[in-house]
């Protein structure tokens, strides 16, 4: 392809907004923002998190600024404390783990399984020791983890466990949801996520009613309403101001009224979204039938992927070549811009100097070391997606024959 011809090929990229909203949703917000008595946390909120605990069948939800706030709030009541362990995955975004280091507790770095790339249970196996209080689960890429597997450490040694869903949400195990199945799930409506309350969002999934009564206390301030019926409302104060957790400051991670009315629409066709995800992947990957060097995730028969993102791992060894190659060729001549993922956090700067670099995730270092992620989004539409599996394939060939 000359150069000209690069030149005129209109670049395919990654894009901030995963889901686009309709004509619902959009007058929805205008409708909030007429009616609503407050555009803080209210009766918006409040459906919200019934709604979405019903969708996940089991437990109560808390609604919430972010998944980083989920995981925050996971952390605290999980009552995790210097001396204790708690087994992540290296393989993940920074944000599943910075919330349970921060609690003092000693991070061990989990592999992923070479075929899935979610969280080896053999790899969990082996990390486990009395000290061993919490286990973080992450369903990455949208693809949930071997759950069974991991109950059957957990359950007998008493470990908690915190599902990461940010990446999941309506995603299934064995038909349950996942979110569900721990003793927290936490899940992400941030903007690159399959649904988003307007740009940011999250929510905590809890199967202990005690940790939701927690959960609302942490979330803001403290501030609660004062138990039974007073003479004067005003006296002592408007509201009170109670004690979150024996120790523990509370924090503010509420989300915004419209944000939530925006979630409860999204909550209602995010099967649809994932259904319509499904097939858009099974499309792209179709077009490599013949092209055994790029490996997909691996979808076992009991999970339910959601397709948050696609990847796959570039084994060029056979022609001499890398997934570096494969990016720089297909972004040279074809402005498709493929990335990578997912720094493993035990080799991060930001974890090394907090003293967390030991660790034993070969599988985590050769998918890093050999992954491709590719542009992915809701609704691409068939043509850019076959045009996107065609620029790839080209460089795959320019790959095989030497280029
Ligand atoms: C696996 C994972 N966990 C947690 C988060 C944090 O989500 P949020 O941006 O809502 O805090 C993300 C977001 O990218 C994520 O991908």
């Amino acid at each position: 392809m000359s150069q000209t011809e690069t030149a005129r090929l209109a670049p395919i990229e990654m894009i901030g907004v995963q889901t686009r909203l309709n004509h619902e949703e959009e007058q929805t917000i205008l409708r909030v923002l007429r009616e609503a008595k407050t555009l803080a946390t209210g009766p918006e909120g409040d459906a919200f998190e019934k709604e979405f605990a019903a969708f996940l069948g089991a437990g109560d939800a808390a609604v919430l600024s972010s998944c980083s706030g989920a995981l925050e709030l996971a952390a605290i009541m999980t009552g995790l404390k210097p001396g204790d362990e708690v087994i992540v995955p290296a393989h993940t975004f920074v944000a599943t783990a910075v919330p349970f280091a921060r609690t003092g507790a000693r991070i061990r770095w989990a592999d992923i399984d070479p075929d899935t790339r979610v969280m080896s249970p053999a790899s969990v196996q082996q990390l486990v020791n009395e000290r061993t209080k919490v286990m973080v689960p992450v369903h990455l890429y949208g693809l949930p983890c071997d759950m069974d597997a991991l109950l059957k450490i957990a359950e007998p040694r008493g470990i908690q466990i915190v599902e990461d869903c940010a990446q999941a949400p309506g995603g299934r195990y064995k038909g349950r949801r996942v979110g569900s199945i721990g003793h927290f799930g936490c899940f992400s409506f941030h903007t690159h996520k399959n649904m988003s309350t307007l740009g940011e969002g999250g929510m905590l999934a809890v199967r202990d009613p005690q940790h939701a009564v927690l959960a609302r206390r942490l979330r803001w301030m403290g501030n609660w309403p004062f138990e039974g019926t007073r003479d004067r409302y005003w006296v002592p104060a408007m509201g009170n101001l109670v004690p979150p957790m024996p120790g523990q400051w509370p924090l503010n991670y509420c989300l915004s009224e419209p944000q939530s009315a925006v979630g409860r629409l999204l909550l209602k066709r995010i099967d649809r979204i994932n259904a319509q995800r499904r097939e858009q992947a099974a499309r792209f990957q179709a077009h490599f039938a013949d092209y055994p060097e790029m490996v997909f995730q691996k979808v076992p028969d009991q999970c339910e992927h959601v397709y948050h993102l696609m990847s796959a791992r570039y084994d060029g060894q056979a022609y001499g070549k890398t997934r570096n190659d494969v990016i720089a060729y297909c972004y040279e001549k074809y402005r498709l811009k493929l990335i990578v993922q997912y720094w493993p956090l035990n080799r991060s700067d930001l974890f090394r100097s907090f003293g967390f670099d030991e660790a034993h995730v070969p599988e985590t270092d050769r998918f890093f070391d050999n992954m491709i992620s590719f542009p992915w989004w809701s609704e691409m539409g068939d043509a850019l997606v076959d045009d996107m599996a065609q620029r790839t394939i080209r460089g795959l060939d320019a790959m095989r024959a030497g280029g």
